[in-house]
């Protein structure tokens, strides 16, 4: 959908007279390689006689700077008679003189471009001293129509977190907060409209089960305390305490004996009651069940905050009304999706894939299910957002369920929703635990890695008196640790959690890229030049290898950030900010300011805190707080 309608890129300040054509998506103002793409598809259009629009999108970023700063992919242009690597040979002689590139270099059936690196540095650093947050960022992206911003822009929302009252913070829980914190992130950056939900699992009969432990031996004191523990435990010593009488009764049962009686009078009988007495909207029975809910949330909160999250709503199970649950199961049924079977109500997806089996949307005693609330929770979302996407963060043990729940809103007629929904999943990850066993909360972990960040940072005694605060900083290297580990591969790999690997300076872990920020803010504390010396220094300075291939690097975010949005990985970013880091640890001996002349100082200093930028950039965007001293 590449249109040529937007307004004419004026280049005559690189000394380029013709006004060049700007392509949808691209934002010169923004992103430097973008100035890169415009122009040489209006060079590549005249050479090879292709359409602008085949062109445009075949000029790829590379990987490494070895290989270029963009590429053609000669073979996506489609030209007949003759062989792409002839062709890229043939263009690359044929390619004119430019002040903005030098000779294209044919490499096999790729056409690779240099930028000249003085116009780069020219191009780059004043742009992103001058933006600073906002450098990466393409906030047209989330528009609805790029050429007329008066549409409003597209909302998404996100849901992630999710975890279920009572019951363990587990790792699913945790990597679901972190993909989906950051996935919010993306696209509020994008540009879009972000609504982060956070649907608890906060219904159901066990929370009849809960509210009977709590009035037998819960304790006002601690669950004011630590609700989200105290809910655990006291949930824990119930079902405990329950489990004898159900094998009483399944014995019994098995003997064929009456066990009516033994079961109204078990915990389990009396939960049913209670939770039956919830679902009929009994306001004494719901009081304490919603005390339990609101404690635990301002917990997540706080939590949450650690992490530098927020959510716009606390959505849940319970939240699904009775009401609209009705409603989707009569539309199922007029559709004539759903049948009776066996005295429950079922939806057969195999007609449609074996894979997805038949689901249960209603049970023989008549109550509804977890994917049941889901259909209606997503069709109310609907209604009240209007959202152009919506995204789940659920683990891949889940695939099954949410691949259900896009079919059946699909085939009961609201396939406008389905298409617009999309589950991103993720795997598991392997031996989660803290020093002391077994984790069950994220606190736990939490708590465990930021004590051991602590005993790093005490090791190093000159350095440790230097930093305000430090037990904050160690705290936030411990949440660096587990979330660079966490967001180091492919969502959908599973990973070994491995403390002593994550907490090491050494390798790409997070306390590496911490590290590396607080360096560079050292540099300019030591360096002491005011910004304003940075605006005007002279760029041309920077000629050095390892200057040139650093603003090279820089000039590259942008693009990074826009393939996330495709990838929507956060391993994209990490990886770019690791080739970022380690470029720049090799440079510090080569680009000295300290003790260099003033004016070379002034350009060095403006590449750093370039640098800087880029990473704090990365780093909030990925969700993590950059620190200043360590
Ligand atoms: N609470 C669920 C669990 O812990 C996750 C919820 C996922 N979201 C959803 N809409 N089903 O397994």
């Amino acid at each position: 959908n590449v249109t040529l309608d937007d307004p004419p890129l004026d280049l005559s300040s690189l000394g380029i007279s013709q006004p060049l054509p700007h392509f949808p998506d691209t934002n010169p103002q923004l992103n430097p390689v973008d100035i890169f793409r415009c122009y040489l598809t209006e060079i590549l259009v005249g050479l090879t006689g292709v359409d602008a629009k085949i062109i445009y999108p075949a000029l790829a970023w590379t990987q490494t700077l070895d290989k270029g700063d963009l590429v053609l992919v000669v073979p996506a242009l489609r030209v007949k008679g003759k062989k792409p690597d002839q062709l890229a040979a043939e263009w690359s002689e044929k390619f004119p003189e430019s002040p903005l590139v030098s000779k294209p270099v044919a490499a096999g059936t790729f056409l690779q471009f240099y930028f000249s690196p003085a116009l780069v540095s020219k191009l780059v650093i004043p742009l992103i001293l001058g933006t600073r947050s906002r450098y990466g960022l393409n906030p047209k992206n989330g528009l609805k129509d790029q050429s007329d911003p008066s549409r409003g822009r597209k909302r998404i929302i996100v849901e992630f977190s999710s975890p279920n009252i009572a019951k363990p913070f587990h790792a699913g829980h945790l990597r679901s907060t972190i993909i989906g914190g950051f996935l919010a992130n993306l696209y509020q950056g994008a540009g879009w409209d972000v609504t982060r939900i956070n649907y608890l699992g906060d219904w159901g009969r066990q929370f009849g089960l809960l509210a009977i432990a709590f009035q037998m031996f819960g304790s006002e004191e601690k669950l004011k305390a630590d609700p989200i523990s105290h809910l655990y435990d006291i949930y824990v010593e119930i079902n405990r305490r329950a489990e004898p009488e159900e094998t009483e009764i399944k014995a019994k049962k098995a003997n064929n004996e009456d066990v009516s009686e033994l079961e109204e009078k078990s915990l389990t009988g009396q939960a049913r009651h209670y939770f039956k007495r919830m679902e009929d909207g009994d306001e004494d029975a719901l009081a304490i069940w919603k005390r339990f809910r609101d404690l635990s949330i301002e917990k997540y909160k706080q939590t949450y905050a650690r992490l530098n999250i927020s959510f716009d709503h606390y959505s849940g199970e319970s939240q699904v009304s009775q009401e609209s649950m009705q409603v989707s199961a009569e539309t199922l049924k007029e559709a004539g999706v759903s049948e009776e079977s066996e005295g429950a109500v079922i939806v057969d997806l195999t007609k449609y894939s074996k894979k997805l089996g038949k689901a249960v949307v209603q049970k023989k005693d008549g109550t509804t299910l977890y994917l049941t609330r889901d259909i209606s929770e997503a069709v109310g979302r609907y209604e009240k957002y209007d959202f152009d996407k919506m995204i789940y963060v659920v683990a891949s043990q889940q695939d099954l369920h949410l691949a259900q729940l896009f079919k059946i809103l699909e085939v009961m007629g609201r396939k406008d929703i389905a298409e617009k929904c999309q589950h991103i999943n993720f795997g598991m990850v392997l031996g989660m635990s803290t020093r002391k066993g077994t984790v069950k909360f994220l606190n736990d972990i939490l708590r465990d890695v930021g004590e051991k960040m602590h005993e790093v940072m005490k090791a190093n005694e000159t350095k440790y008196a230097q930093v305000a605060e430090p037990e904050r900083v160690a705290d936030i290297l411990g949440i660096t640790s587990v979330m660079v580990q966490d967001m180091s591969s492919k969502r959908i790999n599973n990973y070994d959690f491995n403390m002593d690997r994550m907490t090491s300076f050494e390798g790409d872990t997070g306390p590496y890229l911490q590290y590396a920020h607080a360096r560079l803010c050292s540099i300019t504390r030591k360096a002491d030049i005011p910004r304003s010396e940075l605006e005007t220094a002279d760029l041309s300075l920077l000629t050095e290898k390892h200057a040139i291939n650093l603003v090279r690097v820089l000039a590259q975010y942008p693009d990074v950030v826009q393939n996330t949005l495709r990838t929507l990985e956060p391993v994209t970013i990490l990886q770019y900010l690791f080739k970022m880091t380690h470029l720049l640890s090799s440079s510090y001996d080569i680009l000295k300011v300290v003790g260099s002349e003033p004016e070379v100082a002034k350009a060095r200093m403006a590449l750093y805190e370039s640098a800087r930028q880029v990473l704090h950039n990365g780093m909030t965007l990925l969700g993590l707080s950059p620190v200043e001293r360590m």
